[in-house]
């Protein structure tokens, strides 16, 4: 049988892309066993979820530890525990202390809702309004300590139309977010997508854009 990659997902809300991840899993998309969903909510609808699909769930309070590295160390040596080999984040809505993170340099993923490097942090969907963009989109990159700053390894984009609300264009983002996001996993599942010395690579070669999604998945740029 083939390798299966060990994943685990962060996730602080209703966890349409773990849902996602999990489709794709079911469809023989992506070759992947999820080992654990973890959250800084006990509430998310992704544990929920996570619960329904019979993955082992953990949810772990901030407020519950002195500061924010105490909690991220803690979180991820649950991480280490599972035997995850790849983390996800998906819509995990808390900066990341850098020595906790420093281990999984590479093997830490995040979507964010936005073309990187624009519109790091929060209500991107508004900003991209405000400016005038005539696109929009979705990035997937690999996490370092800089907020939404890692190097981006995959890119949805997708026309704004005129007139359109905050809330609209989120709504017409997500399905691109839910075929962005398995289908990098994917490519890192098969040994595609990878992390050499700090730097992205594709099929053995440093990654110099991120790859694009078509109607035919991803490509190269
Ligand atoms: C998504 O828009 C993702 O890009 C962002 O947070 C949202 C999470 O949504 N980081 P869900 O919980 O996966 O439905």
């Amino acid at each position: 049988m083939p390798h299966s990659l060990r994943i685990a997902v962060l996730a602080s809300g209703r966890g349409s892309n773990l849902a996602a991840l999990l489709a794709a899993r079911d469809r023989g998309e992506l070759a992947a066993q999820f080992v654990l969903v973890a959250s800084d909510k006990a509430g998310a609808g992704a544990l929920h979820l996570a619960g329904e699909a019979g993955i082992p769930t953990l949810a772990l309070d901030p407020k519950a530890y002195p500061d924010r590295r105490a909690f991220d160390l803690a979180l991820f040596a649950h991480l280490a525990a599972s035997g995850a080999e790849l983390i996800v984040l998906a819509g995990f809505m808390r900066i990341l202390d850098g020595q906790a993170l420093a281990p999984w340099a590479g093997r830490i993923l995040n979507i964010h809702p936005s073309l990187l490097p624009k519109y790091r942090g929060l209500h991107t969907h508004r900003r991209a309004l405000e400016a005038g963009d005539l696109e929009h989109g979705a990035s997937v990159h690999f996490v370092t300590a800089e907020l939404d700053g890692g190097p981006v390894i995959a890119q949805a984009t997708l026309p704004i139309e005129p007139g359109e609300d905050e809330q609209r264009l989120a709504q017409r983002l997500l399905p691109l977010e839910h075929r962005l996001l398995p289908a990098t996993v994917a490519l890192i599942a098969q040994g595609r997508l990878g992390w050499r010395d700090g730097v992205p690579t594709f099929d053995g070669k440093p990654l110099a854009e991120p790859l694009r999604l078509g109607t035919h998945g991803l490509q190269p740029a």
